[in-house]
């Protein structure tokens, strides 16, 4: 691997659901690899096997499916989880087991209560383990950020010399200041006999909001694989954000020496995808794909751009992908034109079946709305690929009745495990009612944490996206639901996240239960 190319790790399969209410189905998951490795992102962690069917399948189904990138499986340093992510990953072109234990004092006494010895003893066993099923393994120590030099050197010479082939430095809680983590890299890089036979990577957390600060301060002083997320979703307050790492490399060409291989066109469809997909909306002042990263408020903001785009601005919004709201198919528009449309924004249909299903969809809201945009055919791409075998409860229809100076009753017949059930309730507001009627045929304590609704496009009969974020038993999941109907919207993003709490309930967390 040359000097000048920075391997693009990204986690949002993985450490990006681990983000409370993120979670994903197959379906999904695989769309929303299909498009990473369409954005050429060099690996895609794929998710941890060994957390559950769910996860194992699913991480299977990205190794079958992805041809172009390298798939990857999470394992801690333990053999039935290395055993998991090697069977799950078996049908990959590419496959990397990324293997891990944790070094600092704090999580070997009081997490693992384990002495380093023991720890430095299992990561060789099991980075040895890896080896015998890939020659591309992965080895993190585990809060290195907060780890002693002397043995995080010791731990990386030996897994180097067991035969990893990427060491990744995670700052797993955020603790870093940038100009500490490049020097760390730094003196890791200078002092370890054998660096040279390891790419050197890094996991950044962003806690302190210093996540891409960190990962770029670390690829100024050698890193050249940088794990990322899409959106920057992830544990907590998230990982480095892709598409702010991507940016800034490929901006700054005169700082750094490296940059990605990744097709950064494709970054804000990506965005919008995943944020689509988990419910987590993108703040508008994101940069790269949030709403106002390329709009010009003040008036003498805009006058320069008009003169000189480069008055204000160092970056192209179309390199990043961003395309006018352009209008661009109509209630005639035929079949074809609808695949040539969602070609151009980099979705394909692996059968005629669901192009057919987003055709009927497609035709269904032209009549509502007459004008269809780009994110409008976004939301039908990401409605149609849902898994609909996966669904216990499904909406069959609802009726509202809002009336000035009366309580708004709601009607609904919902689909419960194979059998129609009628509910009704009066409620606040036509959305409460329609709540609790579904409520009173599904009967499953659950606390709302989120309710939010979003317009695709602009003007009254917009699409309007609806998330809602459910917990139940410290469970937190977040269900989305897209229409013309507000209300209607928002039962489905309810029935959506129900769903979602028959699914996998029983899910190891990687770094909750410890070696
Ligand atoms: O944050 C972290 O340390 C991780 C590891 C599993 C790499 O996610
Ligand atoms: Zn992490």
């Amino acid at each position: 691997m040359s000097d000048d190319r920075l391997i693009i790790f990204d986690t949002t399969l993985r450490d990006g659901e681990q983000s409370p209410g993120a979670s994903m189905n197959q379906e999904e998951k695989v769309r929303i690899a299909k498009m990473l490795e369409q954005m050429r992102v060099d690996v895609i962690e794929a998710g941890f096997p060994v957390a559950s069917p769910g996860d194992f399948e699913a991480v299977k189904a990205i190794a079958e499916t992805v041809q172009d990138s390298t798939v990857c499986g999470l394992s801690r340093a333990l053999d039935k989880d290395i055993e998991a992510a090697a069977e799950a990953l078996k049908p990959a072109k590419s496959s990397r087991i990324h293997t891990f234990i944790a070094t600092s004092p704090i999580h070997m006494k009081d997490k693992l209560r384990m002495s380093p010895d023991q720890v430095l003893e299992q990561a060789i066993s099991a980075v040895k383990k890896a080896r015998q099923y890939t020659n591309n393994v992965e080895f993190s120590p585990e809060d290195a950020g907060r780890s002693d030099f002397d043995f995080l050197c010791r731990v990386i010479e030996a897994t180097i010399d067991a035969g990893a082939t990427t060491i990744n430095i995670p700052d797993t809680v955020g603790y870093n200041i940038p100009f500490q983590f490049g020097d760390l890299i730094k003196r890791l890089l200078e002092t370890i006999p054998n660096s040279d036979k390891a790419i050197f990577s890094v996991h950044c957390h962003n806690d302190l909001g210093l996540a891409v600060g960190n990962s770029l301060a670390a690829v100024l002083n050698g890193a050249r694989q940088v794990e990322c997320t899409i959106n920057g979703l992830g544990e907590r307050a998230g990982n480095a954000s892709l598409e702010e790492v991507a940016m800034a490399v490929r901006t700054r060409r005169d700082v750094f020496t490296c940059d990605t291989n990744l097709d950064t066109t494709l970054i804000v469809p990506t965005s919008k995808l995943v944020s689509s997909i988990t419910g987590f909306p993108i703040q508008p002042n994101k940069a790269i794909v949030g709403s106002n990263a390329f709009a010009h408020e003040s008036g003498i903001h805009q006058d320069g751009v008009l003169k000189s785009r480069e008055t204000y601005e160092i970056m192209r919004a179309q390199d990043v992908g961003w395309t006018e709201n352009k209008l661009i198919m109509g209630k005639h528009s035929g079949r074809a034109a609808l695949k040539d449309s969602l070609e151009k924004l980099g979705i394909s249909f692996e059968t005629e079946e669901e192009l057919s299903a987003a055709f009927r969809r497609f035709k269904e809201l032209a009549d509502k709305k007459h004008e269809i945009f780009e994110e409008d055919l976004l939301v039908i791409a990401s409605e149609t690929t849902t898994d609909s075998a996966d669904e216990n409860y499904r909406l069959i229809s609802s009726f509202v009745c809002s009336e000035t100076g009366e309580a708004p009753v709601a009607k609904v017949v919902v689909n419960v495990e194979g059998e129609e059930r009628t509910g009704e309730a009066s409620g606040g507001g036509p959305v409460d009612a329609v709540y609790k009627a579904i409520a009173s045929v599904i009967p499953m304590e659950t606390s709302l944490e989120l309710y939010s609704v979003n317009n695709i496009t602009s003007g009254t009969d917009s699409l309007g996206e609806v998330s809602v974020r459910l917990e139940r038993e410290g469970h937190v999941v977040s269900g989305q639901g897209a229409d013309t109907d507000i209300v209607l919207a928002s039962a489905n993003a309810y029935i959506d996240a129900l769903n979602k709490f028959t699914l996998d309930l029983n899910r190891e967390h990687p770094q909750h239960s410890g070696v």
